[in-house]
């Protein structure tokens, strides 16, 4: 926040709650620049490497000084697991409270780890995403607290802050940004990061904005809302985006695209990733990768496209394990010859 104070709607008033987000690194990836086969340059933003694991620590720190700064006690959301971590951190940091509504089954464990030892009050649904959205939209509407998801707007000012980065990091901004895709906060947020940067001079391009969607979970692929949404990423299993309108907006204006990945097609990027490149993310954040590959044969010769990874592999033990080529060896004899000769020595 600090870094881009000037282009944030913050004044010398706001009680920045902070815990140093930002500035993660762009990192070559060649293996999966090889994958496409042609002179083209693959970046990755690592966006993982945020306090909490996951891009969400950006918006966060926006949307808790704000609420801090308007005088709230407490703040709630509904979360897939990421936001939810984020914000029980950034409040409690902000000596406020906080609440999270997640589907009850389907939140990645290190998540929800998170969401309990930072202390929020964590509420299971016998349902979706969606229907937890719903909810805590209402009570923040008849609740003294504070609606801190994506539809919150200092989220997305803060979250454009990677696009910022990037174009920083590169010089300008890139041709496509590759980007999974739920709620769709994010996706237009790098957007409003890209046009103002734009049109304070300091890059001459605008990226191609490709949005990509796990089968099961494609309402912009489809043209509608998907009232069961299903996906192994877990992070980004919605069928009703909340930022429908301005997702639709980015797509027309940046002349991007919207696509499908199937769950193996993201388990493959995701192994790829941390086989090949030495980079550990959540499938959620594969998808991005799984996405390029999928349309590999529409990136133009010569570019340069930088995939969002927007969350820390660790957040999700048990799809590692469970979906590893690499099994776990188990009950060697802890002698030196024997460990030897099981590694092939
Ligand atoms: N990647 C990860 C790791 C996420 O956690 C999310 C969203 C997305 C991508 C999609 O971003 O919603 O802005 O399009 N996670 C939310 C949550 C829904 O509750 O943590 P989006």
């Amino acid at each position: 926040m600090e870094a881009y104070r000037p282009y944030l709607p913050v004044t010398d008033q706001t009680p920045v709650v902070t815990l140093h987000e930002g500035n993660t690194p762009l990192i070559p990836a060649p293996a999966i620049a090889a994958q496409i086969g042609r002179q083209v340059k693959v970046l990755v933003k690592y966006d993982g490497l945020n306090p909490t694991g996951s891009f969400k620590d950006r918006g966060m720190t926006m949307a808790i000084s704000k609420a801090k700064e308007a005088g709230a006690q407490a703040v709630i959301c509904a979360s897939t697991g990421n936001t939810s971590a984020a914000a029980a951190a950034y409040a409690r940091r902000g000596g406020m409270k906080a609440f999270v509504l997640i589907p009850e089954g389907y939140v990645a464990l290190g998540k929800l780890a998170q969401a309990l030892l930072y202390g929020a009050e964590v509420l299971a649904i016998k349902g979706n995403f969606d229907q937890a959205l719903s909810i805590v939209r209402t009570m923040s509407e008849h609740y003294p607290v504070t609606l801190v998801n994506s539809v919150n707007p200092y989220r997305l000012e803060g979250q454009k802050t990677a696009a910022f980065e990037i174009v920083d990091a590169l010089g300008d901004a890139p041709d496509w940004l590759c980007i999974p895709v739920g709620n769709a906060g994010n996706i237009t947020a790098y957007w409003m990061g890209f046009c103002q940067y734009h049109q304070a001079q300091r890059c001459a391009k605008l990226p191609r904005m490709m949005g990509f969607q796990a089968a099961g979970a494609a309402p912009f692929v489809t043209g509608q809302p998907v009232e069961q949404p299903d996906t192994l990423a877990t992070a980004i299993r919605i069928g009703h985006p909340a930022n429908w309108d301005r997702a639709i907006a980015v797509q027309h204006a940046s002349q991007g695209s919207f696509a499908a990945v199937t769950d193996a097609e993201i388990l493959d990027a995701y192994r790829l990733l941390a086989s090949e490149e030495g980079i550990f993310c959540e499938p959620a954040s594969a998808a991005s990768v799984a996405g390029l590959l999928k349309v590999k044969e529409q990136v133009p010769t010569g570019a340069t496209v930088v995939c969002v990874l927007t969350g820390n592999g660790l957040k999700d033990p048990d799809t590692a394990i469970k979906h590893s080529q690499n099994q776990l060896r188990l009950g060697i004899e802890p002698v030196l010859d024997t460990v030897a000769r099981a590694m092939g020595f």
